[in-house]
């Protein structure tokens, strides 16, 4: 890779649903000029949030307006509680306010949050309507804005109204997440040792020796991770897009960390990234507890984790082993139980992990119970 950190293009293969994924700095100045092509209307409405609007709207809307998009822009207030009902509700109103067609492009500029509720209001607006993703957070550019799963959040638990669907091109702006806070890099670089541990145990060794560079937003290491991860994630999309197969490896830590989520308040004092830093803890010290992983990768999971500022125990965050009860009673409510029984993904060892179906529930509560 250059020391420049030119744009890089990769594909996800999804027939005619297929579409590119481009990484780089710039590319919010260069939107205009990457979505006019796949536009069928010169008409783009933006969603946005109002930390992403502050620093990176006034950009996007020039690049848009130069090659004579018109572009209106609908802002949204930060933070989970944006997904639910409520405001998809009056955000659906407010695009269909602007006037849109078939033909309108729908842009989600900002974290996972704008890309759920944006994507989910593509999917239905119109009954479809095109998007593009300009992922702002790590996490955003290395998951949430790959793979089309879209979804709100109901007073019954997170993502259980959404669709499975495509945007037509994802822009990841490395250089936009210089104005993203610390502690959000650190959460999305979560997700990206997570890639490590799923399937490429190559990954977690250079990790471990760049790691740092990547949190620091060192271009080269932030590129290379960035199309790392969605390559990895588009293979394993492109194969198993409505997850009946691998693409549930990608939920590894997801069902501790979902859990702990719940638990926690869904909110600031536990990231998404860093509920799924600790759930990948549990899930390798639960692995060795069955005797299915060597204790020696749960330990270097840990520390690696731990140096990279993320949690890995339960009284970091202010839980003890008396959350367990609660904690399986979150974990049974996810949308990977079949007849009452817990899925979980369980590693063998760094680089390779599987599903277990049925996980056994008494050795879970026993382990939970234990973890302080
Ligand atoms: N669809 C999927 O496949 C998928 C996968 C993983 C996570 N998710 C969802 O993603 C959401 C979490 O996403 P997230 O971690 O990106 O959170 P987020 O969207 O809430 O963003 C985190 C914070 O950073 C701010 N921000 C974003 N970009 C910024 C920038 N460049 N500069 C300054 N501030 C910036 C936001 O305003 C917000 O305050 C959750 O709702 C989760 O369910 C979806």
């Amino acid at each position: 890779m250059s020391e420049t950190s030119p744009v890089e293009k990769l594909r996800v293969e999804l027939g005619e649903r297929g579409y590119d994924i481009l990484v780089g700095p710039g590319l919010i100045e260069r939107a205009g000029a990457e979505i006019l092509p796949l536009m069928r209307r010169r008409q783009a409405v933006v969603v946005t949030d109002e930390h992403v609007a502050r620093h990176h709207l006034p950009p996007l809307r020039r690049s848009l307006e130069a090659h004579g998009i018109a572009a209106h822009a609908i802002v949204l207030p930060p933070g989970e509680a944006t997904k639910d009902l409520a405001h998809f509700g009056r955000l659906v109103d407010d695009i269909l306010g602007c006037g849109i067609e078939r033909g309108t492009m729908l842009v989600a500029l900002g974290g996972g949050v704008v890309g759920d509720i944006a994507g989910f209001a593509a999917a239905t607006l119109l009954r479809g309507i095109d998007f593009v993703q300009i992922p702002t957070t790590l996490l955003a550019q290395v998951d949430s804005s790959v793979g089309g799963k879209t979804a709100i959040n109901t007073t019954a638990g997170k993502n259980l109204v959404g669709a499975f669907y495509q945007p037509r091109l994802v822009l990841a702006d490395t250089a936009s997440l210089a104005t993203l806070p610390r502690r959000e890099v650190r959460a999305g670089y979560g997700e990206i040792v997570k890639y490590g541990l799923i399937r490429d145990a190559a990954l977690f060794d250079w990790l471990e020796a760049e790691g740092r560079a990547l949190c620091d937003l060192e271009p080269a290491a932030l590129t290379r991770a960035v199309m790392v991860s969605c390559r990895m994630k588009a293979e394993i999309v492109a194969a198993d897009e409505r997850e009946t197969g691998d693409r549930a490896l990608l939920n590894f830590g997801h069902t501790f960390g979902h859990a702990l989520e719940a638990e926690t308040g869904f909110g600031d004092r536990l990231l998404h990234g860093e509920a799924v830093a600790l759930g990948m803890v549990l899930a390798f010290d639960f692995a060795v507890r069955l005797g299915l992983a060597p204790g020696q990768d749960a330990y270097r999971v840990r520390r690696h984790l731990a140096v990279s500022g993320l949690p890995t125990t339960l009284a970091e965050i202010g839980l003890s082993g008396d959350a367990a009860d609660r904690l399986l009673g979150h974990m049974g409510k996810d949308k990977k139980v079949r007849d009452g029984a817990i899925t979980l993904i369980l590693p063998r060892r760094i680089g390779d992990c599987f599903v277990m179906p049925g996980a056994p529930a008494a050795e879970l509560r026993a382990f939970l119970s234990g973890t302080g």
